[in-house]
């Protein structure tokens, strides 16, 4: 089989790309590098199966140039982050929300039925039910969780009206290698890691007592694969959360990456917190309920957000003391 990966030069389309070569995939990565890096293909760049198509998903052109005699779509290129679609919400909406419709329409056209989407925890909004399940949610809290929820609206429609098999895996903070540590919009983990083994102080926004379902990146790449190999004849639409099922506080996770640290360089124990406002468009809590990945695709995670960060902490620690 021939994949599509969009957004391939990113940290979970290159960790994608990466497994799906070794699974015996032949892969195509469409990106225009605008949060990916080359460095994060190098490992596989050379491998005779991975194809690179440098190309922007707003450019309809580009998106059928990557389609054409690809047999599935995993759909990752977007402008991430809240903070970002809070700053410029014309370029996350035209990235996310035209690049999509783009991409659906290549896809369409090309014949590739299997289009699996990155959906987001984000599209929960001011929902207070915890944990999250697929079929309830709330309003969006940011530009960026309305591009992700107008996604699966769109996933929707497409599978109606043009007969696709559309899955949308709606990530809760995915972390591990590869993710970038650095700019204004890094995630949490890589940051606080970053500047923990820098000896600087990590900013918690808040009091610290936020959750999130974090989520180690090999059980994102396992639902991936679950998606595409979740077998149906006929045209649909699903979303699945995509998480561990577990909560940790901002609090608890900091404690976490001291003490998995410590044993790398045991001055980062002494490293002091410091705390800042809340952050606008943030939501307090987030948790997923995983039982409909478990019951439709067979999903069982087999990382725990610990043991996730004892990997991305080993990763992390090589690289950044290397360079
Ligand atoms: N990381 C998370 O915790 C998380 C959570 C929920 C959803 N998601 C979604 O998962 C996907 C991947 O996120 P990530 O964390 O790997 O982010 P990332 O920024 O590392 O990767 C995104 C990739 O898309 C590419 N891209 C951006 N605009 C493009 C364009 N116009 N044309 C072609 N390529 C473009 C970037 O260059 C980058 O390689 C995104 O859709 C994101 O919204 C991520």
């Amino acid at each position: 089989m021939k994949i599509l990966v969009t957004g391939g030069a990113g940290f979970i389309g290159s960790n994608l790309c990466e497994a799906l070569l070794e699974k015996g995939y032949q892969v195509v990565c469409l990106d225009n590098f605008a949060t990916g890096k080359m460095e994060n293909i190098l490992p596989f760049y050379s491998n005779p199966n991975f194809q690179l198509i440098v190309g922007d998903i707003r450019k309809l052109d580009d998106c059928q140039k990557a389609c054409e005699s690809v047999d599935a779509v995993l759909h990752e290129a977007a402008l991430g982050s809240v903070p970002r679609s809070i700053k410029d919400p014309i370029t996350s909406n035209d990235v996310n929300v035209s690049g999509f419709l783009n991409l659906l329409i290549a896809a369409r056209d090309a014949k590739v039925k299997r289009f699996v989407y990155a959906a987001s925890s984000s599209t929960y909004g001011d929902s207070k039910t915890l944990p999250k399940t697929e079929e309830v949610i709330g309003k969006p809290l940011s530009p960026y969780a309305i591009t992700k929820y107008v996604n699966e609206l769109y996933a929707d429609v497409f599978s109606k009206t043009y007969g696709m098999q559309c899955i949308g895996l709606r990530y809760f903070n995915v972390f591990g290698k590869r993710q970038d540590p650095d700019g204004a919009y890094a995630a949490v983990i890589p940051l606080f890691i970053k500047q923990l083994i820098n000896y600087q102080s990590p900013t918690i926004n808040g009091d610290g007592e936020y959750s999130r379902d974090f989520t180690y990146i090999q059980n994102v790449i396992d639902m991936n694969i679950l998606a595409l190999g979740y077998k149906a004849e006929e045209s649909f639409s699903l979303v699945f959360n995509t998480a561990y099922g577990e909560r940790t506080t901002l609090n608890q996770l900091v404690s976490y990456l001291k003490e998995y640290l410590t044993p790398y360089d045991a001055k980062i124990s002494e490293i002091e917190i410091i705390h800042g406002p809340n952050r606008l468009g943030d939501i307090p809590h987030s948790l997923a309920s995983i039982d409909k990945a478990k019951k439709i695709l067979g999903y069982s995670p087999k990382y725990s957000m610990r043991e996730g960060l004892k990997e991305a902490i080993d990763w992390y620690y090589n690289k950044l003391r290397i360079n």
